[in-house]
Parts: structure tokens; C-alpha cells; sequence
């Protein structure tokens, strides 16, 4: 069988900068924050032309830091994706707002732009698109109906690192955009 996901050959193909960057961790000790992820802080921040980028322990703290940070909680209503990872519902849900879901594009399996639409009420503070599974959401579409209705806009951008066009610039338009690593995430 071959497997999805080859972790030890992409580690053979890089393995003295990877070797290097986990002993100078440990040998500086910091395993939390530090200097590594304040550098990778400014890079991808001036990779995306962002003033800010906040590295977080893991994507669902990234998701209610997000939300919270949008004044999201009781009475809001966010629409998320049917098919997504539980994360994105469950932040929603642990802000106090009430997560609506949309339905998926049977072609993309991301966010239906033609869906979204019959979901907006008057409680609806934010859309939640995800790039999944390789396939990036429908932003032209999904911008095009939030700037109707002025909402805020969050993305969360997965396998990213082969496929730098899932981050275009133009599509941050000021709204927050989170990138979730994880060992599954290429
Ligand atoms: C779409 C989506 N959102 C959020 C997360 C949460 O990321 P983490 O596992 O780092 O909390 C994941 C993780 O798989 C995800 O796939």
C-alpha cells in the first residue's frame, strides 16, 4: 500500500535543518514561544503582507482567540462548513455563538457560496470558509456575498505549505485568516 503520507522521507529529504532547529530548541530551552516561532512570526507575516501573525498552541485555541477577538459570543450566530474538522463548530459553540451550517460544494467539499446565502440573518457575525483537503473554498464568491452584508470574514487554510496558492493576498482583505499545522497538513 502506499502510504498517504510520507513523513520519514520528507524528514530524509531536509533532515540536518531539521535536526539543527530541534537541537537549537532544546538547547536553548524554549519550548513554548521562543525565538524560532517569533521568526516565523515576522516571515509570515511579511509573507502575507499582514501587520500581525500570532502563533498559538493549536488551531482550536487559534479559532475561539479569533472569535473572541471579534466581540463573537452570545446571540451571534457563524456559519461554518458542513464538512469540516469538529474545531471549527466546536469554537463557535465555546464562545456562546451558535454555529449554522451550510452545505458543501459536492465538487469541492468546501463551503457552498449558492448555500450561504439562505443562512444569513440578523445574527450572523461571521462566515467561516476551509480550504480543504487540498481544495481551496470558493473566496471570489464567498467575499463578494459577506461584502454585502459587511460581516468579518474567517479563513482557515489547510495543506497549504505545497500549495502556496491557497494564500493570495488579495483574499485577506483585512478579515483574519488562520493556518492550522499539523503532522497530516503538507
Ligand atoms: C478544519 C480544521 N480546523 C481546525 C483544526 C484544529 O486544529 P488543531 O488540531 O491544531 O487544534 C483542524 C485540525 O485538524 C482542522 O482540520
Amino acid at each position: 500500500m502506499i502510504p498517504f503520507v510520507d513523513l520519514h522521507a520528507q524528514y530524509i529529504s531536509i533532515k540536518s535543518d531539521i535536526d539543527k532547529a530541534i537541537e537549537s530548541c532544546i538547547s536553548d530551552s524554549n519550548f513554548i514561544k521562543g525565538q524560532a516561532v517569533t521568526d516565523f512570526e515576522i516571515a509570515f507575516a511579511g509573507y502575507l503582507g499582514s501587520k500581525f501573525c500570532l502563533g498559538c498552541g493549536n488551531g482550536t485555541d487559534a479559532l475561539e482567540i479569533i472569535l473572541k477577538s471579534l466581540n463573537i459570543g452570545s446571540g451571534d450566530e457563524v456559519i461554518v462548513p458542513a464538512l469540516s474538522w469538529i474545531s471549527t463548530a466546536e469554537a463557535v459553540n465555546n464562545v456562546g455563538a451558535e454555529p449554522v451550517f451550510a452545505d458543501i460544494n459536492e465538487k469541492t467539499y468546501t463551503i457552498d457560496p449558492g448555500c450561504i446565502e439562505s443562512k444569513i440573518s440578523k445574527k450572523t457575525k461571521a462566515i467561516i470558509p476551509v480550504h480543504l483537503y487540498g481544495c481551496p473554498a470558493e473566496m471570489n464568491e464567498i467575499i463578494a456575498i459577506s461584502k454585502n452584508i459587511i460581516f468579518m470574514l474567517l479563513k482557515i487554510v489547510l495543506r497549504l505549505m505545497a500549495q502556496n496558492i491557497l494564500i493570495k493576498r488579495s483574499e485577506l482583505m483585512g478579515s483574519p485568516l488562520l493556518l492550522v499545522f499539523s503532522r497530516v497538513k503538507t
